[in-house]
């Protein structure tokens, strides 16, 4: 169950919303922020929060790549696979922090710190090949710069992201 103050400032958002099922994304981010993840609870509260069906919040979660319906590590690291990163080196990307993380895409490490999932462009082309982490973007990655950055991030210094 979410706080009061969370359940109050989301139905503010709803309120300043111009239709609830245009909230529903900001919604159910700000649940999995609270949760780690879209659990069933999150998604019933969204439901009676938007007053939309768990029918509807579901097809809205699934649609959604951000909007994670299972668990996932406590990092969540996203690689672009679209065109114009997958033409400059986004599937070795996505191959090397394969290797170094020992999972495949799509997993989560056994000590539960990061889940590599491969995505649609991030909006930041001109920055090609790019990944994301957690809510941070980071641009022009190459396999050795990536894997300095899962290094860091699970040693627990940090890097700058470009957005
Ligand atoms: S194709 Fe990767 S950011 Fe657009």
């Amino acid at each position: 169950m979410i706080p009061e103050l969370l359940k109050t400032s989301l139905a503010q958002r709803i309120a300043a919303a111009i239709t609830n099922r245009e909230a529903a994304v900001d919604v159910m981010k700000e649940l999995q922020r609270h949760y780690g993840w879209l659990t069933d609870e999150a998604l019933e509260e969204a439901s009676q929060l938007l007053g939309l069906s768990p029918l509807q919040i579901e097809e809205l979660a699934t649609f959604y790549e951000m909007i994670y319906r299972r668990p996932v590590g406590r990092h969540v690291v996203h690689v672009c696979d679209s065109i114009s990163c997958w033409a400059v080196g986004g599937e070795t990307l996505l191959g090397a922090l394969s290797q170094l993380l020992e999972i495949r895409p799509g997993s989560t490490t056994a000590d539960d710190s990061v889940t590599l999932l491969p995505c649609s462009c991030l909006g930041n082309c001109g920055e090609a090949p790019c990944m994301m982490v957690d809510e941070k973007q980071y641009g022009r990655m190459t396999p050795e710069s990536a894997s300095q950055l899962i290094t860091a991030l699970r040693t627990g210094t940090s890097q700058k992201p470009i957005k």
